[in-house]
């Protein structure tokens, strides 16, 4: 029986569904029952019924999957599946931040640990940054966090000031400014996309800039023939499902690395997740006092992206 099959046949037993994330290698999109972005990933996982999800993504997506639905069994192939900005975001360093600005709004990009969407007043992903930012109310200080070159565009798209916190995605400030220039030279009738996790230089190249999502519809529904994409190589799998007669280029990255894969979205592998669904390891355990602070900051994103009104907290308070 193939790896593929003998996975379905886990999935049924253990009544579970896999969630994948477009930065995943193929074989394991195509085996999930839901692929997508992370608010998408977020927002099915309220939906499923099932009391089993096995999240091939990282683990912060699975921590999102936790919080949101606290009675599911949620499992990860592998726990060594971090995110950078995760790593730049400390909670002891994150949470000074916090207490010196009790008055100010933090918005934390989804991609952070749990502790900290716990003191957090509202979470984003790069398709809502923009609505979330432009939710906040004007007379408010406002503190984002841990991207700085997620915040620096939003600043600049929104005419926001807000103060930002120094990480970055390792896999994203690597493209090469000054070789996507060369590149779309050589091919001017390109179409650039970029992930707003690229560095400035990258994004002013850029003729749309967005979420994993926005690039695969972009690809989707513009009938140009090239396209050079500056994000996670996993994307082209379903980028390549819409569009067999373009030519897509990823855009090139410092020195000869083949940086452009994400080391922990790549950690996963079809044999990981067999085994995961075997074995029921590795579950993700979060504190419930954890769980219920950080649901906060996730469903009012939900309610944001959604165009409900909010209620917004005066002050932090521990
Ligand atoms: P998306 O929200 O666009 O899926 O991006 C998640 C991510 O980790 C990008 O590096
Ligand atoms: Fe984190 Fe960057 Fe990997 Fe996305 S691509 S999961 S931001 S390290």
């Amino acid at each position: 029986m193939s790896i593929e099959d003998q996975i379905l046949n886990l999935k049924q037993q253990n009544k579970a569904v896999i969630l994948a994330h477009y930065y995943e290698e193929g074989a394991i999109q195509d085996i999930a029952d839901y692929v997508g972005d992370s608010l998408y990933l977020a927002q099915i996982s309220e939906k499923i019924e099932a009391p089993v999800v096995l999240m091939s993504g990282v683990v912060f997506m699975a921590e999102s999957v936790k919080i949101l639905s606290p009675t599911k069994k949620v499992l990860v192939p592998d726990t060594n599946a971090g995110c950078s900005l995760v790593d730049h975001s400390p909670f002891d360093k994150y949470l000074e931040w916090r207490l010196n600005n009790p008055e100010a709004i933090m918005v934390s990009y989804v991609n952070s640990s749990a502790e900290v969407k716990s003191i957090t007043d509202v979470t984003c992903t790069s398709t809502n940054a923009e609505k979330i930012i432009q939710a906040i109310p004007k007379d408010r200080k406002v503190l984002f966090g841990p991207d700085r070159n997620l915040g620096h565009y939003l600043v600049k798209k929104t005419g926001r000031k807000m103060e930002l916190w120094p990480g970055s995605c390792e896999v994203h400030v690597l493209f090469s400014a000054r070789k996507l220039y060369e590149l779309k030279s050589e091919h001017p009738d390109a179409i650039v996309l970029a992930h707003p996790e690229c560095i400035e230089a990258v994004l002013e190249y850029a003729d749309v800039i967005g979420s994993t999502s926005k690039l695969i519809k972009e690809v989707q529904t513009n009938p140009a023939k090239k396209f050079i994409v500056a994000t996670e190589s996993g994307i082209f799998h379903e980028m390549k499902k819409h569009r067999k007669d373009a030519e897509l280029m990823q855009a090139p990255a410092e020195g000869s690395c083949a940086c452009n894969e994400c080391p922990y979205m790549k950690l996963n592998t079809l044999e990981k997740i067999k085994m995961a669904l075997e074995t029921n390891q590795y579950e993700v355990y979060l504190k419930s006092e954890i769980i219920d602070k950080a649901r906060v900051p996730l469903k009012r994103m939900m309610q944001i992206t959604n165009g409900e009104d909010i209620i917004w907290p005066q002050r932090f308070d521990l």
